[in-house]
Protein backbone atom coordinates (compact mmCIF):
# COMPACT_ATOMS: atom_id res chain seq x y z
CA UNK A 1 0.00 0.00 0.00
CA UNK A 2 1.29 3.35 -1.00
CA UNK A 3 2.18 5.62 1.72
CA UNK A 4 -0.26 8.81 3.29
CA UNK A 5 1.25 11.59 2.85
CA UNK A 6 0.18 14.09 5.32
CA UNK A 7 1.33 18.06 5.98
CA UNK A 8 1.64 20.19 9.08
CA UNK A 9 0.68 23.66 8.87
CA UNK A 10 1.68 25.56 12.05
CA UNK A 11 5.30 24.20 13.19
CA UNK A 12 4.71 25.33 16.77
CA UNK A 13 4.55 23.57 20.10
CA UNK A 14 1.92 21.16 18.69
CA UNK A 15 3.36 21.38 15.02
CA UNK A 16 6.63 19.79 15.46
CA UNK A 17 5.99 17.30 17.08
CA UNK A 18 3.15 16.43 14.98
CA UNK A 19 6.13 16.03 12.44
CA UNK A 20 8.10 13.56 14.52
CA UNK A 21 5.21 11.41 15.03
CA UNK A 22 4.70 11.56 11.40
CA UNK A 23 7.93 10.58 10.33
CA UNK A 24 7.40 8.28 12.68
CA UNK A 25 4.84 6.47 11.04
CA UNK A 26 6.25 4.17 8.75
CA UNK A 27 3.42 3.75 6.53
CA UNK A 28 3.31 7.69 5.82
CA UNK A 29 5.20 10.46 4.21
CA UNK A 30 5.54 13.91 5.92
CA UNK A 31 6.31 15.95 2.73
CA UNK A 32 6.75 18.89 4.85
CA UNK A 33 5.50 21.85 7.36
CA UNK A 34 4.68 25.00 7.00
CA UNK A 35 4.55 28.01 9.38
CA UNK A 36 4.51 31.93 8.69
CA UNK A 37 7.78 33.28 10.11
CA UNK A 38 11.41 32.35 11.06
CA UNK A 39 9.80 31.87 14.71
CA UNK A 40 12.94 29.82 17.25
CA UNK A 41 11.08 26.41 16.18
CA UNK A 42 11.55 27.05 12.66
CA UNK A 43 15.28 28.79 13.06
CA UNK A 44 15.67 25.47 15.20
CA UNK A 45 14.47 23.49 11.94
CA UNK A 46 17.12 25.28 9.85
CA UNK A 47 19.91 24.70 11.74
CA UNK A 48 18.85 21.11 12.31
CA UNK A 49 19.60 20.66 9.15
CA UNK A 50 16.30 21.35 7.62
CA UNK A 51 14.95 17.49 8.53
CA UNK A 52 11.47 18.04 7.23
CA UNK A 53 10.70 20.60 3.85
CA UNK A 54 9.55 24.16 5.06
CA UNK A 55 6.74 26.08 3.05
CA UNK A 56 5.43 29.75 3.32
CA UNK A 57 2.18 30.11 4.78
CA UNK A 58 2.39 33.70 4.45
CA UNK A 59 3.98 35.30 1.12
CA UNK A 60 5.11 38.74 2.21
CA UNK A 61 7.21 37.29 4.80
CA UNK A 62 9.51 35.26 1.85
CA UNK A 63 12.23 38.24 2.74
CA UNK A 64 12.75 37.85 6.47
CA UNK A 65 12.25 33.67 6.10
CA UNK A 66 15.64 33.75 3.10
CA UNK A 67 17.27 36.39 5.98
CA UNK A 68 16.85 33.49 8.23
CA UNK A 69 18.45 30.95 6.01
CA UNK A 70 14.88 29.07 5.67
CA UNK A 71 15.12 27.09 2.23
CA UNK A 72 11.24 27.28 1.09
CA UNK A 73 9.81 25.02 -1.04
CA UNK A 74 6.96 26.54 -1.58
CA UNK A 75 3.36 27.96 -0.90
CA UNK A 76 0.84 26.14 1.82
CA UNK A 77 -1.09 25.68 -1.61
CA UNK A 78 1.83 23.73 -3.24
CA UNK A 79 2.23 21.72 0.33
CA UNK A 80 -1.65 20.76 0.21
CA UNK A 81 -1.66 20.13 -3.49
CA UNK A 82 0.96 17.20 -2.48
CA UNK A 83 -0.82 15.79 0.63
CA UNK A 84 -3.91 13.59 1.32
CA UNK A 85 -4.56 14.60 4.58
CA UNK A 86 -3.04 17.91 6.65
CA UNK A 87 -2.89 18.17 10.15
CA UNK A 88 -3.67 21.55 11.26
CA UNK A 89 -1.75 22.88 14.04
CA UNK A 90 -1.92 26.78 13.12
CA UNK A 91 -3.21 29.15 16.39
CA UNK A 92 -7.22 28.46 17.43
CA UNK A 93 -9.47 30.10 15.08
CA UNK A 94 -6.66 30.00 11.88
CA UNK A 95 -7.34 26.26 10.86
CA UNK A 96 -11.45 27.57 10.21
CA UNK A 97 -9.84 29.68 7.75
CA UNK A 98 -6.92 27.48 6.24
CA UNK A 99 -10.18 24.87 5.83
CA UNK A 100 -11.33 26.93 3.04
CA UNK A 101 -8.12 25.69 1.17
CA UNK A 102 -8.61 21.70 1.90
CA UNK A 103 -12.18 21.96 1.22
CA UNK A 104 -11.02 23.91 -2.27
CA UNK A 105 -8.44 21.23 -2.61
CA UNK A 106 -10.66 18.49 -1.81
CA UNK A 107 -8.44 17.48 1.02
CA UNK A 108 -8.76 16.12 4.68
CA UNK A 109 -7.67 17.37 7.44
CA UNK A 110 -7.45 17.05 11.32
CA UNK A 111 -7.57 20.23 13.15
CA UNK A 112 -6.59 20.48 16.99
CA UNK A 113 -7.76 21.58 20.42
CA UNK A 114 -8.14 25.30 19.89
CA UNK A 115 -10.83 25.40 16.87
CA UNK A 116 -14.12 25.67 17.87
CA UNK A 117 -16.07 22.09 17.43
CA UNK A 118 -18.32 23.37 14.42
CA UNK A 119 -14.89 22.94 12.13
CA UNK A 120 -14.87 19.53 11.58
CA UNK A 121 -17.42 16.82 10.76
CA UNK A 122 -16.52 14.70 14.47
CA UNK A 123 -15.13 15.68 17.58
CA UNK A 124 -12.51 12.68 17.47
CA UNK A 125 -10.78 10.55 20.40
CA UNK A 126 -8.23 7.78 18.91
CA UNK A 127 -10.06 5.30 21.84
CA UNK A 128 -13.09 6.94 22.66
CA UNK A 129 -14.87 7.31 18.66
CA UNK A 130 -12.31 6.05 16.42
CA UNK A 131 -14.89 4.19 14.37
CA UNK A 132 -16.71 7.52 14.23
CA UNK A 133 -13.84 9.02 11.91
CA UNK A 134 -13.60 6.75 9.48
CA UNK A 135 -13.46 8.08 6.08
CA UNK A 136 -14.52 11.44 7.20
CA UNK A 137 -13.21 14.68 5.52
CA UNK A 138 -12.45 16.78 8.84
CA UNK A 139 -11.47 15.26 12.31
CA UNK A 140 -10.73 17.78 15.25
CA UNK A 141 -9.19 16.26 18.13
CA UNK A 142 -9.69 17.00 21.54
CA UNK A 143 -7.63 19.19 23.70
CA UNK A 144 -4.24 18.26 25.56
CA UNK A 145 -6.54 17.53 29.17
CA UNK A 146 -9.52 16.23 27.53
CA UNK A 147 -7.32 13.20 25.75
CA UNK A 148 -5.74 12.27 28.32
CA UNK A 149 -9.22 11.82 30.52
CA UNK A 150 -10.62 10.52 28.15
CA UNK A 151 -8.25 7.73 27.50
CA UNK A 152 -8.32 6.88 31.32
CA UNK A 153 -12.49 7.56 31.33
CA UNK A 154 -12.76 5.38 28.20
CA UNK A 155 -10.77 2.62 29.78
CA UNK A 156 -13.04 2.34 32.63
CA UNK A 157 -16.01 2.92 31.23
CA UNK A 158 -15.50 -0.12 28.31
CA UNK A 159 -14.45 -2.34 31.51
CA UNK A 160 -17.36 -1.48 33.79
CA UNK A 161 -19.67 1.34 32.49
CA UNK A 162 -19.36 5.11 33.90
CA UNK A 163 -22.39 7.22 34.75
CA UNK A 164 -20.93 9.71 36.11
CA UNK A 165 -17.45 11.75 36.52
CA UNK A 166 -16.67 15.30 38.14
CA UNK A 167 -13.21 16.25 37.80
CA UNK A 168 -10.53 18.99 38.91
CA UNK A 169 -8.00 20.49 36.29
CA UNK A 170 -4.66 22.09 37.73
CA UNK A 171 -3.48 23.69 34.88
CA UNK A 172 -0.10 25.09 33.48
CA UNK A 173 -0.82 28.24 32.73
CA UNK A 174 1.96 28.39 29.79
CA UNK A 175 4.28 26.28 28.00
CA UNK A 176 7.93 26.57 28.24
CA UNK A 177 9.23 29.44 26.61
CA UNK A 178 5.55 31.41 26.53
CA UNK A 179 6.88 34.92 27.69
CA UNK A 180 3.65 36.43 26.42
CA UNK A 181 1.96 35.00 29.35
CA UNK A 182 3.65 37.04 31.60
CA UNK A 183 5.62 36.08 34.82
CA UNK A 184 2.91 35.13 37.40
CA UNK A 185 2.87 34.18 40.65
CA UNK A 186 -1.17 33.39 40.94
CA UNK A 187 -4.04 31.12 41.05
CA UNK A 188 -6.75 31.82 38.65
CA UNK A 189 -10.57 30.30 38.29
CA UNK A 190 -12.70 29.39 35.39
CA UNK A 191 -16.17 29.09 35.29
CA UNK A 192 -17.39 26.20 36.17
CA UNK A 193 -18.02 23.21 34.26
CA UNK A 194 -14.88 23.00 32.62
CA UNK A 195 -14.61 22.73 28.88
CA UNK A 196 -12.94 19.49 28.91
CA UNK A 197 -16.15 18.03 30.63
CA UNK A 198 -18.23 19.53 28.26
CA UNK A 199 -15.79 18.14 25.50
CA UNK A 200 -16.04 14.16 27.27
CA UNK A 201 -19.61 14.50 27.18
CA UNK A 202 -19.93 15.23 23.14
CA UNK A 203 -17.41 12.12 22.48
CA UNK A 204 -19.21 9.93 25.84
CA UNK A 205 -22.97 11.47 25.63
CA UNK A 206 -23.82 8.67 28.31
CA UNK A 207 -21.23 9.78 30.67
CA UNK A 208 -22.67 13.15 32.81
CA UNK A 209 -19.48 14.89 33.40
CA UNK A 210 -18.77 18.70 34.87
CA UNK A 211 -15.72 20.07 36.66
CA UNK A 212 -13.70 22.86 38.03
CA UNK A 213 -10.33 24.19 36.56
CA UNK A 214 -7.79 26.56 38.33
CA UNK A 215 -5.28 27.66 36.18
CA UNK A 216 -1.22 27.41 37.69
CA UNK A 217 1.82 29.34 36.98
CA UNK A 218 4.12 26.65 36.22
CA UNK A 219 4.42 25.27 32.86
CA UNK A 220 5.75 21.12 33.01
CA UNK A 221 2.23 19.46 32.79
CA UNK A 222 -1.40 19.56 34.06
CA UNK A 223 -2.56 17.29 36.91
CA UNK A 224 -6.65 16.09 36.80
CA UNK A 225 -8.17 14.95 39.83
CA UNK A 226 -11.57 12.75 38.66
CA UNK A 227 -14.28 10.97 40.75
CA UNK A 228 -15.74 8.35 38.80
CA UNK A 229 -19.33 6.57 39.81
CA UNK A 230 -18.66 3.64 38.17
CA UNK A 231 -22.12 0.99 36.79
CA UNK A 232 -20.06 -2.03 39.19
CA UNK A 233 -18.05 -0.72 41.89
CA UNK A 234 -14.48 -0.82 41.73
CA UNK A 235 -11.45 -1.06 44.31
CA UNK A 236 -8.02 0.77 44.09
CA UNK A 237 -6.62 -3.17 42.71
CA UNK A 238 -9.11 -3.35 39.87
CA UNK A 239 -8.57 0.80 38.64
CA UNK A 240 -4.77 -0.48 38.57
CA UNK A 241 -6.06 -3.29 36.19
CA UNK A 242 -8.25 -1.39 34.20
CA UNK A 243 -6.33 1.76 33.54
CA UNK A 244 -2.58 -0.48 33.92
CA UNK A 245 -3.63 -1.87 30.61
CA UNK A 246 -3.92 1.06 28.36
CA UNK A 247 -0.93 1.51 25.99
CA UNK A 248 -1.11 5.21 27.14
CA UNK A 249 -1.86 5.32 30.27
CA UNK A 250 1.94 4.97 32.00
CA UNK A 251 1.29 4.24 36.28
CA UNK A 252 3.54 5.93 38.63
CA UNK A 253 4.20 6.01 42.32
CA UNK A 254 5.27 9.08 44.70
CA UNK A 255 7.21 6.42 46.56
CA UNK A 256 9.88 6.08 43.68
CA UNK A 257 10.13 9.75 43.37
CA UNK A 258 7.42 11.10 40.68
CA UNK A 259 6.37 13.26 43.35
CA UNK A 260 4.34 15.56 41.05
CA UNK A 261 4.32 17.21 37.28
CA UNK A 262 7.88 18.12 37.35
CA UNK A 263 9.20 14.68 38.29
CA UNK A 264 7.90 13.30 34.93
CA UNK A 265 9.33 15.48 32.85
CA UNK A 266 12.76 15.13 34.63
CA UNK A 267 12.45 11.56 34.22
CA UNK A 268 11.20 12.03 30.51
CA UNK A 269 15.06 14.12 29.92
CA UNK A 270 16.44 11.60 31.88
CA UNK A 271 14.95 8.66 29.87
CA UNK A 272 16.43 10.79 26.17
CA UNK A 273 12.67 11.22 25.18
CA UNK A 274 13.25 14.04 22.31
CA UNK A 275 12.41 17.57 23.82
CA UNK A 276 11.21 15.85 27.24
CA UNK A 277 8.05 14.24 25.41
CA UNK A 278 5.53 11.62 26.89
CA UNK A 279 3.11 10.49 24.83
CA UNK A 280 1.58 8.34 28.12
CA UNK A 281 -0.59 10.21 30.98
CA UNK A 282 0.86 9.14 33.85
CA UNK A 283 -1.60 7.65 36.92
CA UNK A 284 -0.26 7.88 40.25
CA UNK A 285 -0.72 4.36 42.11
CA UNK A 286 -1.20 6.34 45.36
CA UNK A 287 -3.87 8.80 44.29
CA UNK A 288 -6.17 5.97 43.74
CA UNK A 289 -8.84 6.51 46.26
CA UNK A 290 -12.73 5.11 47.11
CA UNK A 291 -15.01 7.66 47.77
CA UNK A 292 -18.09 5.59 49.12
CA UNK A 293 -19.03 4.07 45.98
CA UNK A 294 -17.03 6.21 43.34
CA UNK A 295 -13.59 5.90 42.65
CA UNK A 296 -11.58 8.85 42.86
CA UNK A 297 -7.76 9.36 41.03
CA UNK A 298 -5.18 11.63 39.56
CA UNK A 299 -3.20 12.33 36.27
CA UNK A 300 -0.74 13.69 34.68
CA UNK A 301 -1.03 15.42 31.46
CA UNK A 302 2.01 16.33 28.96
CA UNK A 303 0.20 19.12 27.13
CA UNK A 304 2.91 19.31 24.56
CA UNK A 305 2.98 15.84 23.51
CA UNK A 306 -0.28 13.63 24.73
CA UNK A 307 -1.74 14.24 21.20
CA UNK A 308 0.49 13.28 19.09
CA UNK A 309 -1.07 9.52 19.15
CA UNK A 310 -4.38 10.29 18.81
CA UNK A 311 -3.34 12.76 15.83
CA UNK A 312 -1.52 9.77 14.04
CA UNK A 313 -5.17 7.70 15.09
CA UNK A 314 -7.47 10.68 13.06
CA UNK A 315 -5.13 10.32 10.15
CA UNK A 316 -5.96 6.21 9.82
CA UNK A 317 -9.45 6.63 10.59
CA UNK A 318 -9.98 9.22 8.17
CA UNK A 319 -7.59 7.33 5.06
CA UNK A 320 -9.33 4.30 6.59
CA UNK A 321 -5.84 2.59 7.21
CA UNK A 322 -7.26 0.56 9.96
CA UNK A 323 -11.07 -0.08 9.95
CA UNK A 324 -10.99 -0.62 14.07
CA UNK A 325 -9.98 1.28 16.70
CA UNK A 326 -7.75 -1.66 18.12
CA UNK A 327 -5.69 -1.90 15.05
CA UNK A 328 -5.82 1.82 14.13
CA UNK A 329 -4.38 2.98 17.75
CA UNK A 330 -2.27 -0.28 18.25
CA UNK A 331 -0.34 0.94 14.63
CA UNK A 332 -0.07 4.30 15.86
CA UNK A 333 1.47 2.52 19.35
CA UNK A 334 3.89 0.48 17.42
CA UNK A 335 5.56 3.25 15.16
CA UNK A 336 5.54 5.99 18.08
CA UNK A 337 7.05 3.14 20.34
CA UNK A 338 4.41 3.01 22.59
CA UNK A 339 4.23 -0.42 25.00
N1 LIG B 1 0.35 24.00 23.52
C1 LIG B 1 -0.37 23.03 24.04
O1 LIG B 1 -0.11 22.58 25.14
C2 LIG B 1 -1.52 22.44 23.24
C3 LIG B 1 -1.97 21.16 23.60
C4 LIG B 1 -3.00 20.57 22.85
C5 LIG B 1 -3.59 21.26 21.80
N2 LIG B 1 -3.15 22.52 21.49
C6 LIG B 1 -3.79 23.18 20.33
O2 LIG B 1 -2.91 23.07 19.22
C7 LIG B 1 -3.07 24.23 18.37
C8 LIG B 1 -1.72 24.89 18.19
O3 LIG B 1 -1.25 25.32 19.47
P1 LIG B 1 0.31 25.56 19.78
O4 LIG B 1 0.45 25.63 21.25
O5 LIG B 1 1.12 24.58 19.02
O6 LIG B 1 0.51 27.04 19.17
P2 LIG B 1 1.89 27.74 18.75
O7 LIG B 1 1.64 29.20 18.84
O8 LIG B 1 3.05 27.15 19.49
O9 LIG B 1 2.06 27.30 17.21
C9 LIG B 1 1.23 27.77 16.19
C10 LIG B 1 2.08 27.98 14.95
O10 LIG B 1 1.23 28.27 13.83
C11 LIG B 1 1.87 29.25 13.04
N3 LIG B 1 0.88 29.88 12.16
C12 LIG B 1 0.03 30.91 12.42
N4 LIG B 1 -0.75 31.16 11.35
C13 LIG B 1 -0.39 30.27 10.40
C14 LIG B 1 -0.85 30.01 9.06
N5 LIG B 1 -1.82 30.74 8.50
N6 LIG B 1 -0.27 28.99 8.37
C15 LIG B 1 0.72 28.25 8.91
N7 LIG B 1 1.19 28.46 10.18
C16 LIG B 1 0.64 29.45 10.90
C17 LIG B 1 2.53 30.19 14.06
O11 LIG B 1 3.56 30.96 13.49
C18 LIG B 1 3.05 29.17 15.08
O12 LIG B 1 4.36 28.74 14.79
C19 LIG B 1 -4.15 25.10 19.02
O13 LIG B 1 -5.40 24.75 18.47
C20 LIG B 1 -4.07 24.66 20.48
O14 LIG B 1 -5.28 24.91 21.17
C21 LIG B 1 -2.11 23.12 22.18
Amino acid sequence: MAKVKVGVAGYGVIGLRLATGVALQEDMELVGVADVAPTLSVRGLVEAGMPYRFYNAMPENEEKLKAAGVPISGSLEDLVEQCDVMLDATNAGVGAKNKELYARMGKKAVFQGGEKNSVADVFFHGYANYEKGLGQQFLKLTSCNTTGLIRAVDALDRAVGVEKVAITIIRRVADPGDYHRGLTNALQMDKAPSHQAVDLMTIMPHVDATGILVHTPVTHGHIITVVASTRKKIDKANTLEILGAHPRIRTVKIEDGFLGNASLFRYARDMGKLRGDLYEIALWDESIVNSGNDIMFAINIPQESVVIPENMDAIRAAMQMQLTRDEGTAMTNRYLGIK
